[in-house]
C-alpha cells in the first residue's frame, strides 16, 4: 500500500481527482461486477440503506424481506426504518436459508425489495444452489421488487459458485461489497447498480455525510487488496475445508458445514459460552493465538460456537495444529466449568 501511495505521490496524480484511487476503484469495481456505476460509501450500513431507500421510493412501496439475521436488523438499530421510513418483513427460519416458499408468502405484501446475504454469515457461509437463488430472484423481481445482494463477502461467495463475479451480481438490481472484509482493506463499501439508481443514490449519499472527499486511503487499501483476491480467495476456500474436516474426522468438536462452501464455517463446542470465553482468553495469554472474534451461544446453554474465517492469518496453521488448539480450548473450558 506504502508502494502505491508513493506512485500517486510520484506521477502528480490528484488523489481525490477523476484519475485518484476513489474513481480507479469505482471503475474497476463496476467492470468487475458488470454494472454501469459504482458508488464508493464510507460504510455498508449507509450503502444499503440507500440502496433500499431508492427502490423504496421508486416503486411507492416500504418494505423489504430479509433474513432473520440481516446485518440490516440485528446491527443497525432498525436505521432502515427511523431514518428511512421502511420495514422490515423478517423473513424464513432463523437456522436455515430462505427457501423459496418462504418468498413466495413474503411478496404476498407488495415488497419494495429483497435482500439476500451471500455467503449468509451467521450460518457458518451457507449459500443457496445457483439455480435455487436464479429462481428465487426471478420470482421475486416479477413480482415488481428490486433484488438487492449484500455482497458484504461476494467474494467468498464466488469461490462456490464458480462464475464471474459479473455473472453473481447480473441476478440483482443493485449489489453492495465491502471494501474491508474479505479486501483485508481498512473501511468502505461500494454500491455497484444502474446509472439511475446511483444518481439518486449519489443525493443520498450527501444527504447522510457520505460524499466525503478525503476517501482515497481507503480506496487505496481495496486497490490492494482487489490485486490479491484472486489468488487468495480459492486457497482459503481449500484450507477452510482442510480444517473442517481435521476438526470433524477428530470428533472432539463439529464443523458446520461441511464442506465449507467458502473460506468461512462454525465450529460447534460442548461446552458453555463463558467457560469457553475464559479459555480462549487464557489461550491467547499463553500462545498469543485467538481463535474468534466472539463466541456465540446457543439454544443449549451447555454449547456455544464461534465462526472461522480462514484469511492470511488462518494459514499459517495447519489443520492437525487447529485441532490441537481446540482440543486445548475444549480441556480448559471443561476445567473451568464447563
Ligand atoms: C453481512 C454484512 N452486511 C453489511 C455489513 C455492514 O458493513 P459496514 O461495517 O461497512 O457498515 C456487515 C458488516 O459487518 C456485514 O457483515
Amino acid at each position: 500500500m506504502l508502494e502505491r501511495m508513493l506512485e500517486l505521490v510520484d506521477d502528480g496524480t490528484p488523489p481525490d481527482g477523476p484519475d485518484g484511487p476513489v474513481a480507479v476503484l469505482e471503475r474497476r469495481l463496476a467492470e468487475l461486477l458488470g454494472k454501469q456505476t459504482a458508488l464508493f460509501f464510507p460504510s455498508g450500513t449507509m450503502a444499503q440503506q440507500v440502496a433500499l431507500r431508492v427502490h423504496a421510493d421508486r416503486r411507492g412501496r416500504r418494505a423489504f424481506a430479509a433474513h432473520p439475521h440481516s446485518h440490516l436488523d440485528v446491527w443497525e438499530e432498525q436505521g432502515y426504518n427511523t431514518v428511512h421510513g421502511l420495514w422490515f418483513h423478517r423473513t424464513g427460519d432463523q437456522h436455515e436459508l430462505m427457501t423459496t416458499r418462504d418468498l413466495v408468502a413474503a411478496i404476498e405484501e407488495p415488497l419494495a425489495a429483497v435482500v439476500w446475504e451471500l455467503p449468509q454469515r451467521d450460518l457458518g457461509g451457507l449459500l443457496p444452489e445457483w439455480s435455487v437463488l436464479c429462481e428465487q430472484v426471478a420470482l421475486v423481481r416479477d413480482s415488481g421488487a428490486a433484488a438487492h445482494l449484500d455482497g458484504a463477502r461476494l467474494w467468498e461467495a464466488q469461490t462456490y459458485y464458480r462464475r464471474p463475479m459479473s455473472e453473481i451480481a447480473a441476478l440483482f438490481d443493485s449489489v453492495y461489497v465491502s471494501l474491508y472484509k474479505s479486501l483485508q482493506g481498512v473501511r468502505g463499501a461500494v454500491l455497484a447498480t444502474d446509472a439511475d439508481t446511483a444518481r439518486v443514490a449519489r443525493v443520498w449519499r450527501q444527504r447522510l455525510g457520505g460524499g466525503i472527499a478525503d476517501a482515497w486511503p481507503l480506496a487505496l487499501a481495496a486497490l490492494t487488496g482487489l490485486d490479491a483476491l484472486e489468488t487468495r480467495m480459492p486457497a482459503y476456500r481449500e484450507h477452510a475445508i482442510a480444517i473442517a474436516a481435521a476438526v470433524n474426522a477428530d470428533g472432539a468438536a463439529r464443523a458446520y458445514p461441511d464442506p465449507p462452501y467458502t473460506p468461512m464455517f462454525h465450529i460447534h463446542l460442548p461446552a458453555s459460552k463463558r467457560a469457553v470465553e475464559q479459555a480462549g482468553e487464557a489461550l491467547l495469554a499463553e500462545h498469543g493465538v485467538q481463535l474468534w472474534g466472539r463466541v456465540r451461544s446457543g439454544p443449549d446453554p451447555a454449547r456455544c460456537s464461534f465462526e472461522v474465517t480462514v484469511g492470511d492469518n488462518a494459514m499459517e496453521f495447519t489443520p492437525d495444529e487447529v485441532v490441537d488448539l481446540v482440543h486445548e480450548l475444549l480441556a480448559r473450558a471443561l476445567r473451568c466449568g464447563g
